[in-house]
């Protein structure tokens, strides 16, 4: 279990809007087209200051037109122990208003080498002001080690 931490606020954000939505559209918070590029800590607690286990580094889009849906790629470059050094390709549609979403993880590296998994999001934290959110990842992924 990880904590993703999107901080898109302040002076140090983690996650940046690089491509703007052309779309106005007042009843979906993210319009659609926008892109974000992030390089987010992936922690042990839903502290961002919690114990660092990696970086989740990608980008996501918003892909709905008329609900909330993301394309989410991004790879979990993990720092901690045995772990250190190896990745998970994280790939797939992240309805975020919903209480829990699966999105397969499609490629590994390292020690995860030859490994299947999904990984299952919940929104542990979303703040309404600035728009930071902590979402609790859990990944599950079979491998032989
Ligand atoms: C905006 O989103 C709503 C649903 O959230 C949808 O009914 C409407 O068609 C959308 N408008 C445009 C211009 O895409
Ligand atoms: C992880 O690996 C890097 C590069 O090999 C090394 O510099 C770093 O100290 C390692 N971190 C841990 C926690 O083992």
């Amino acid at each position: 279990k990880l904590f993703w931490h999107n901080i898109v606020s302040g002076k140090n954000p983690s996650s940046i809007e690089v491509i703007r939505s052309p779309i106005k559209n007042s009843s979906l918070f993210l319009g659609f087209g926008l892109v974000h590029m992030f390089g987010n800590r992936l922690t042990i607690s839903g502290d961002i200051n919690s114990r660092l286990l990696g970086r989740a580094q990608g980008f996501y889009s918003q892909t709905g037109q008329d609900e909330m849906a993301l394309l989410m790629a991004q790879n979990f470059a993990f720092l901690e122990g045995k772990y250190n050094g190896s990745t998970i390709t994280v790939l797939g549609r992240n309805p975020i208003l919903n209480a829990i979403r699966e999105l397969p993880i499609v490629g590994v590296s390292g020690i995860f080498r030859f490994a299947r998994g999904y990984v299952q999001l919940r929104t542990h934290n979303f703040d309404l002001n600035t728009l930071d959110a902590t979402v609790e990842y859990k990944v599950y992924v079979l491998h032989y080690d």
